[in-house]
């Protein structure tokens, strides 16, 4: 089998590492693959090149398609690998909108009744801050747009929200994704991350996880791609993910098919736990990233049966479903700087990482050439520790993390401190 995988994150890197497991003999194939995504081979094309892409997938008979990001989805990658009949696990530019237009998916949501913060949507500034100093702060900004995680500004003063909404509509910070903003109540509780397989009807859930976005210790400091994740998540009960799978995910399918843009792929529901309940903060129509390298580490049964179930849009339901009991925790390894300006180059030392079956390290902004592993991005490395209870894992991660050598490097050393907090309490 003939696997191609887009992207060259930690994700992708995750997204590999399972397949793999899958099915050892298959043959892969990855868009400009990281340094750690060896014996793989290589293909020089931007995961936005659609007509590159799709020319190439067709002329080496892909079996299977995998797009990690979510921009060549936005653009319609899955459309023209269908048109060719080229199997392709992601949705069409269509079913994308879920997180390329954030004013979309709060419509959907408005109409479908899925749980989500109060909203209005603007293309004018005036009126936009007008309505901002009409409901006050705290609020939330977000441009409508794809920008690449950053663009939802949390305010706690109307000053503030004003800013952004200059930011994103005089200044272009996001490009043309700031031209429409959304304006949305302030929501109040811990959020969740909650990936589901969709085959455009049904949705197998997979085990909910947590990710800290702020770069510093106790969840301070900017937001960043992602500084860690842990899976599961002590407070996400079945009960509360029968309600996200009724009352959140099968809605917004069955919209979404109404709408004819039946979301075939991996739907992603970023949930706040309000006092109310679950309520939707985002949706995303990609894995998440770090969320990725811990969700999928703990998954025992076929992820490519399910990927190869979802593209052929065969029934879900009656399919088992495995996962290994514990946790798993991730600790991002980063440049010195980021999230903001970092050198790259950097020569990175793995030697004193001990990789294991409870110790994996995935790649993201790394590089192999002729001296050896070099840091290529912000975010370098991705180290999950898997154990039977988080503490394990969690000790696990950290100490992979500590070991990993190359200059200026900083990581987290709290992932995962809430559910920590919540064992300990529960101990006492
Ligand atoms: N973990 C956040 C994201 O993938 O967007």
């Amino acid at each position: 089998m003939r696997i191609l995988i887009v992207g060259n994150g930690g994700r992708e890197h995750a997204l590999l590492w399972k397949l793999r497991r899958d099915l050892p003999s298959a043959e892969f194939h990855v868009t400009r693959p990281n340094g750690g995504m060896t014996g793989v081979r290589p293909v020089e094309i931007a995961p936005t090149d659609l007509e590159a892409l799709s020319g190439f997938a067709a002329s080496r008979r892909m079996d299977l398609t995998v797009v990690g990001p979510e921009a060549p989805l936005a653009m319609g990658i899955a459309d023209r690998f269908r048109k060719k009949g080229l199997p392709v696990f992601g949705p069409s530019k269509a079913a994308a909108r879920i997180e390329s237009s954030k004013a979309y998916a709060k419509a959907l949501m408005e109409s479908a009744g899925v749980p989500t913060a109060g909203y209005r949507t603007f293309t004018d500034r005036e009126e936009a801050v007008d309505h901002l100093r009409e409901v006050g702060a705290p609020i939330v900004v977000k441009a409508s747009g794809l920008a690449a995680g950053k663009g939802a500004v949390v305010c706690t003063t109307v000053e503030e929200a004003e800013q952004a909404v200059a930011s994103m509509m005089d200044d272009f910070a996001f490009g043309e994704a700031g031209r429409e903003v959304v304006i949305e109540d302030f929501m109040e509780g811990e959020e969740l991350s909650v990936f589901g397989i969709a085959n455009g009807e049904e949705v197998v859930l997979l085990p909910p996880a947590q990710d800290h976005k702020r770069v510093g210790e106790g969840d301070t400091g900017p937001n960043t791609g992602g500084m860690g994740a842990y899976a599961p998540v002590s407070i996400a009960e079945p009960a509360l993910m029968t309600r996200v799978r009724e009352e959140v995910f099968l809605p917004t399918l069955r919209a979404m098919a109404e709408d004819d843009a039946p979301f075939r792929g991996l739907l992603y529901a970023g949930l706040m736990l309000t006092p109310e309940g679950p309520k939707v903060v985002e949706f995303n129509c990609r894995f998440g990233d770090p969320e990725t390298q811990v969700v999928l580490p703990m998954m025992e049964s076929s992820l490519l049966d399910l990927l190869m179930a979802a593209v052929d849009g065969d029934p879900l339901s009656h399919r088992e479903v495995r996962f290994r009991d514990g946790a798993a925790l991730t600790t991002v390894v980063a440049s010195g700087g980021y999230p903001g300006s970092y050198p790259k180059g950097k020569t990175i030392d793995l030697g004193r990482v001990q990789e294991s079956d409870d110790l994996l390290v995935f790649h993201a902004g790394t590089a192999r050439g002729d001296t050896g592993l070099t840091t290529s991005g912000g975010r370098v490395l991705a180290v999950t520790g898997l154990g039977p209870d988080l503490e394990s894992a969690a000790r696990r991660s950290r100490e992979g993390a500590a070991a990993v050598e190359f200059e200026g490097a900083f990581h987290r050393t709290d992932i995962g401190w809430r559910e920590l907090a919540r064992i300990q309490g529960e101990q006492r």
